[in-house]
């Protein structure tokens, strides 16, 4: 296959002209001001927290990322086929499409063609990995759509005759608040025909230490992603954040059933950001909040299921029950 029919068998539309509005001082000033310091967790996300997360993904404590990918190699099969040839596979917060290959590889097994939809902020990640699955996959048709979640769903091409699967792996679902995700599992369910499905990756509850242990590595990357987050700061709005001066901190949550992660102020101290003429004052152990990651119990993930109009009809899991795959159905109404 030539690199035109590369672009043949390709098409990216942005459907969310926001998403190229920069919000980072904006977002930086509120968080730093407030009285219970925070950082948005969407700023992880420069070229070296991308690659700082793929490496965390392949930490042997971050058992998120291999048992989902266990999971998926293990049942591919049997999710394929339940869908027909004409599935189109859609995929929220595609990232480097790492493990939806697995699902690819099994649709383009068993039929000629596949149709796969990403759906992405990131234009330069959905040409990217875009790009190295159509040369790898010379039987593969990609229509990405660059916007946030919500936006990416109203302008999926959902015919009534061809069957949807969205997938949702990662555990993202966690990262967001309770209320936002049931606010989009409702939306996603009211796009649901019959036939589609949601496919999603969830973490689930167990023992804090694991839990701990999974985003505190002993090889400090899980650090070095959330101090990333201040030199994105000092570079693009001249912070002068020291590194040296903030700890990583995580800790697990049990009454609310989510991993908090911090970044401690080691020092009284004050920073400087130029960009917003704000000095930001820290007293020895205070913390700005940068992330957290709800664990889900079976019991929420069949509550969630029911409060949006959706059913778990399979689950899957790891030998050890670390993780879940989960196919929600539209309820009948
Ligand atoms: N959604 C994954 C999780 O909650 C990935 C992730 C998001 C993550 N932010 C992170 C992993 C920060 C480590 C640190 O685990």
């Amino acid at each position: 296959m030539t690199l035109s029919g590369i672009e043949e068998r390709f098409s990216l539309i942005t459907a969310d002209k926001e998403i190229f509005i920069n919000n980072f001082s904006e977002d930086v000033k509120i968080g730093l001001t407030s009285e219970s310091k925070h950082l948005p967790f969407v700023y992880f996300y420069d070229h070296i927290g991308s690659q700082l997360f793929e490496k965390i993904c392949e930490l042997p404590e971050y058992y998120l990322t291999r048992t989902e990918t266990d999971i998926l190699e293990t049942n591919a099969k049997d999710i394929v086929s339940q869908f027909s040839a004409e599935t189109v596979l859609v995929e929220l917060g595609s990232g480097s499409s790492t493990k939806t290959r697995i699902l690819i590889e099994t649709f383009l097994e068993r039929q000629r063609l596949a149709h796969y939809t990403p759906i992405d902020v990131s234009h330069q990640m959905l040409e990217e990995s875009s790009y190295s699955l159509l040369k790898e996959y010379p039987d593969l048709e990609i229509n990405a759509i660059a916007a946030r979640y919500n936006e990416g769903i109203d302008h999926l091409d959902i015919r009534k005759e061809q069957q949807n699967l969205i997938t949702w792996l990662g555990s993202s679902i966690g990262n967001f608040e309770k209320s936002e995700v049931t606010a989009l599992l409702q939306h996603i369910q009211d796009t649901m025909h019959p036939n589609d499905r949601f496919l999603v990756g969830i973490d689930l509850q167990k023992d804090k230490t694991i839990i701990e242990n999974a985003y505190n590595d002993t090889q400090g990357i899980t650090a070095e992603f959330n101090l990333n987050l201040l030199t994105h700061v000092n570079r693009e709005l001249g912070g002068d954040f020291e590194l040296e001066n903030f700890a990583h901190k995580a800790i697990y949550n049990e009454e609310i059933g989510r991993i908090e992660m911090y970044l401690v102020s080691n020092i009284d101290q004050k920073v400087f950001i130029s960009g917003l003429d704000l000095e930001v004052p820290f007293t020895t152990n205070e913390t700005i909040h940068t992330e957290h990651s709800f664990k889900y119990s079976l019991g929420d993930i069949n509550r969630l299921a029911e409060e949006t109009g959706l059913y778990v009809e399979q689950q899957w899991f790891d030998d050890e029950q670390l993780f879940s795959l989960n196919l929600f159905a539209p309820a009948a109404d």
